[in-house]
């Protein structure tokens, strides 16, 4: 059956984004196993999502009707991105690791999709459920270094934190797909093509 694919874009690199590229290789794969599957893009460069202010946060704790004007207008940037979310079954997320974490571009994205009561909400036990369920992430990651393996492995602070957010809002199939080591000689001539041969698609 075909799939419903988000790509989300977080590299200003632009056609010569690694990660970018690990993306639509994963997306191929996909096309692949799922002849029909519509692919939609989310630049997060080109159309970047601003830092939650104050106006942002106090819309989300407004109920819509008592919404200031300012207020309706920043909430509609979070529900237009969850809206889109929820419609896709597959996210593809190109993550270059900047600094050991991710790009702020995905980080001020992602703030705008954790929204309490609307993406999750922790139970009366506190128990924290997410809603974006029946979903499959693969994340494209694209790095200088190595961090898979080796003394930088402590220092991956991208695939954990994705996976864990991802999973508190109920994406709990997440897959990590790496094209690392790329400014290293000996392991930058095939870094990508190891990514792109690394891509199981389930
Ligand atoms: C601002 C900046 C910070 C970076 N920080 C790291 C880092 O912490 N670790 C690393 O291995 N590579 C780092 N790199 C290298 C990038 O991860 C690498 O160039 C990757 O290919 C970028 O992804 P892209 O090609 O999709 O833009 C950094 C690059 C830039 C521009």
């Amino acid at each position: 059956m075909s799939r419903r694919i988000l790509h989300i874009i977080s590299s200003p690199q632009g056609e010569a984004s690694v990660s970018l590229k690990l993306g639509n290789a994963i997306i191929e794969k996909i096309k692949l196993k799922y002849p029909g599957s519509t692919v939609k893009e989310r630049n997060l460069v080109t159309i970047p999502f601003p830092h939650l202010d104050d106006v942002q946060i106090g819309s989300w704790f407004t109920p819509a009707e008592h919404r200031s004007a300012g207020q309706v207008a920043a909430a509609k940037i979070s529900e237009e991105a969850i809206a889109e979310m929820k419609e896709a079954d597959i996210y593809v997320i190109g993550a270059p690791f900047y600094n050991f974490a991710i790009p702020s571009t995905l980080k001020a994205y992602l703030d705008h999709i954790a929204r309490p009561g609307i993406t999750f909400r922790y139970d009366e036990n506190g128990k924290p459920e997410g809603f974006l369920k029946n979903k499959k992430a693969y994340i494209a990651t694209a790095s200088s270094g190595v961090y898979s393996e080796g003394e930088f492995q402590s220092f991956d602070f991208v695939s954990p934190y994705l996976k864990f957010l991802l999973g508190f809002l109920g994406i709990t199939d997440v897959s990590i797909i790496r094209a690392e080591g790329l400014r290293i000689d000996g392991i930058k001539e095939t870094a990508f093509e190891k990514g792109v041969e690394s891509i199981v698609i389930s």
